[in-house]
Formats: structure tokens, C-alpha cells, sequence
């Protein structure tokens, strides 16, 4: 039997691993190994969603923490080669756009050992985003792209990626969210849990930390006087990554903030997260998953930057792009809090499928004839 090498490293990998994980072991057609690179480490950015999400822990963790982005991507390399080494007759599958995601598919490649990307073909367009240069090299070297909106297939195509290697198979992170939507954690729940409460009945929530809007003092402190005017109308929970809170507790822009209406608690599992978001008024946001998932529940979004990878999620979802202008936000949120903001409609194939199609794919194309 060939072995699957699951690999993640990253919060945003975890929710779209784990649907794949439960189809590939529910098929039976390989042997699982989960690979855990250890790019995120803290409980909250980590284990609380291998519980909540029911993933198997993790076979290896490669423990590699912080760092630049050379020495992290390099570290990962190093402590994955021994791994791949020692699988029997395996190939990689990655998901997302994260230094891991990268690292684990170039030592793979080099190897001659397939990989299988998951959410391949998304473009910003934008090269001073990490991601994005992970995202074209993880595609340049993956033989099986599988992609969740359709506008990815001419990405890829331009890139020079035989079509042949593309599958259209729907959104992973949308089957979690669906499979799970049932059990989000009620807001009063969460803010009894972090000691915290809201001045009125409506909430809005806040998740910064890309580390364009993060890192820059100038463009975190416009960021947060845009949220304390929006916060005025509506109360906004914002959970706080660890690198954004360092960056706000550096540049003194926590104070007042309750005062002012923005509720910040540690970063949340992903049961809490949902029932944040699916209750909230409203989402500002800067992540890419979050594009998604507020689409996918129909809860309008304000993406707090230039550009987007996702475009499906403005073209048909409830996304607004809308940059980092402290008054084009304010305005586009007083808008959503008074008539509702745009509509939107569920995209093809984010139905909660996504990773039977996969799995069904890999068994084709990987599973060899003798391997069930
Ligand atoms: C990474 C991904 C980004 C993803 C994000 C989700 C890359 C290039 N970036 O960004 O695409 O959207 O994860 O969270 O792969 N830290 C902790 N605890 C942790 C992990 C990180 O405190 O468990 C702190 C450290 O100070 C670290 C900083 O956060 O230096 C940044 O972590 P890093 O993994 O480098 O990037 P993220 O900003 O999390």
C-alpha cells in the first residue's frame, strides 16, 4: 500500500487537512501519515484544532517553530527529507500556501515522489506576499493540482501547468465548515470563556495579521482607527494572532480599546471562531480563509487589503475588497450595518464534497491497481 504523507504546518492547514485525512482513511485505498511541521506551535494555533476537528495527532512533528522565512522553510526541508526517506513508496500532498506547504513539496519533488496540491492555482498577483511566491512554486512543482474555483485553471495554464494535471474538485475548508456548523460555540459562550463581554446585542468580529497591515506601525495604527470607528456602531471581537499582538502591544495601540468597543481575546479554536462568525453583523478581516468561510455562511466581508486570491469569493460571495483606507472601510461597514451588504450565492462545488473528489482522484491516479 502506498503511503499519503499529509502534511501541514500552519492554523489555516488544519481545517483543510481533515476532511482529507477522514476521506483517505474512510477510502482505505493508502496508508495515512500525518507530518506535522510544527510552523505553528502554540495550543491555540495548533492542538486546539486537532480536538476540535478530530485529527489524528500527528505521526511526526517536525518541531521546527519561528523563524525567518529561510531558516523556517530550510529547517522544515532538512527534517523532512529522513521522513519522506523512510515511507513506504509515498507521495505528498499539501494544502494552503504556507512555508511548510512549500518546503515539504520542494524536497519531494526533488526526489522524484509525487505531490498533490490542495487549493493550487489561487493568485494575488502580488509577489511581496510570502504566500503567493509559495503558492507558483508549490504549483510548478506539484503533478496533481486540485483547485477550488474555476478562475484558478486559467492561472495555472498561463504558468505553463498542463491541464491535464488540474482538478476543479470544490473548497476542503467548506466541507469542515459544513460538517461543523452544527456544533459552533454560541457567542455568549465564548466571551463567558475569555471573562469578556459586549456593550450591545450585535457584534461584528476582527482578525488581522498579514504582515503587510501587521508589521507596518503607520498602516496598524490606521487599521485600528478605522475598527474604533466601526466599533462605535457596532462592537467588533477581534482574536488576536500572537504576531499582531505583539505588533499593537509594541506600537501602544491596545489602550482604550475596550473602552472603545473592540474586545480583544486570545486566538480561538475553530468551533468558537465559527460561532463568531456566523452570528457576526459583519467580518473585517485580512485572511484568505475567512473570505471563504464568510461567504460560504453568508455573513458579508470587509477584506482589508489591496488584492485577493479569491476572487470567487467577491464575483459570487458576500466579499468586498476594500483595502486599507481608513474612510473607505468605515463607509463600506456603516453600509453593511444598515442595509445588510451584498448577497451572495454558495460557489460550484463548495457543497461539503470536496475531499471524496479528492481522495477518489489520488486512488486513480496513485492508488496502482494492486493497492486496495
Ligand atoms: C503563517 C503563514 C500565513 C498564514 C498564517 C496563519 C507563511 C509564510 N505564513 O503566518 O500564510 O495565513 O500562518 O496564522 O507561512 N507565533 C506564535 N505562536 C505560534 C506561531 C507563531 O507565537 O504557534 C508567532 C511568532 O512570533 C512568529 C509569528 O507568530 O514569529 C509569525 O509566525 P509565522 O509562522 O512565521 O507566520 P504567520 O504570521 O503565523
Amino acid at each position: 500500500m502506498r503511503t499519503a504523507i499529509c502534511v501541514v504546518g500552519a492554523r489555516p492547514n488544519l481545517m483543510k487537512i481533515a476532511p482529507i485525512v477522514a476521506a483517505l482513511k474512510a477510502q482505505g485505498r493508502f496508508k495515512v501519515l500525518i507530518v506535522h511541521t510544527g510552523q505553528h506551535y502554540d495550543s491555540r494555533m495548533s492542538d486546539s484544532f486537532f480536538a476540535d476537528l478530530g485529527i489524528p495527532a500527528p505521526d511526526v512533528n517536525l518541531e521546527v517553530g519561528s523563524a525567518s522565512h529561510a531558516v523556517q522553510t530550510a529547517e522544515v526541508m532538512k527534517r523532512f527529507e529522513p521522513v519522506l526517506d523512510q515511507a513506504a513508496d509515498p507521495f505528498v500532498l499539501v494544502v494552503g500556501d504556507v512555508n511548510s506547504t512549500l518546503a515539504c513539496a520542494l524536497v519531494a519533488a526533488k526526489k522524484g515522489v509525487p505531490v498533490a496540491h490542495v487549493e493550487a492555482g489561487l493568485r494575488s498577483w502580488d509577489r511581496a506576499m510570502p504566500e503567493e511566491i509559495n503558492r507558483i512554486l508549490t504549483d510548478q512543482l506539484s503533478d496533481l493540482l486540485f483547485t477550488t474555483e474555476r478562475s484558478a485553471l486559467g492561472n495555472l495554464v498561463k504558468e505553463g501547468i498542463p491541464e491535464a494535471r488540474v482538478h476543479f474538485v470544490g473548497n476542503v475548508m467548506i466541507d469542515t465548515l459544513r460538517a461543523n456548523l452544527g456544533r459552533a460555540v454560541p457567542v455568549a459562550a465564548t466571551l463567558a470563556e475569555n471573562g469578556v463581554s459586549l456593550p450591545g446585542p450585535r457584534h461584528g468580529v476582527l482578525t488581522l495579521h498579514r504582515p503587510s497591515n501587521v508589521d507596518e506601525p503607520e498602516v496598524l495604527a490606521r487599521l485600528m482607527g478605522a475598527a474604533r470607528l466601526v466599533a462605535a456602531q457596532c462592537p467588533l471581537v477581534f482574536p488576536v494572532h500572537p504576531r499582531t499582538r505583539s505588533r499593537i502591544e509594541q506600537a501602544g495601540l491596545d489602550r482604550g480599546l475596550a473602552e472603545a468597543g473592540i474586545v480583544m481575546i486570545p486566538p480561538q479554536g475553530y468551533l468558537s471562531m465559527l460561532g463568531l462568525m456566523r452570528d457576526a453583523q459583519l467580518v473585517l478581516t485580512d485572511s484568505g480563509g475567512i473570505q471563504e468561510e464568510t461567504t460560504a455562511l453568508g455573513v458579508p466581508c470587509l477584506t482589508l487589503r489591496d488584492n485577493t486570491e479569491r476572487p470567487i469569493t467577491i464575483d459570487e460571495g458576500t466579499n468586498l475588497l476594500i483595502g486599507t483606507d481608513a474612510e473607505d472601510i468605515v463607509a463600506a461597514a456603516r453600509t453593511i450595518l444598515a442595509t445588510g451588504g451584498k448577497g451572495g450565492r454558495i460557489p460550484e462545488y463548495w457543497d461539503g464534497k470536496a475531499a471524496e473528489r479528492i481522495a477518489q482522484i489520488l486512488a486513480d491516479t496513485l492508488g496502482g491497481s494492486g493497492a486496495a
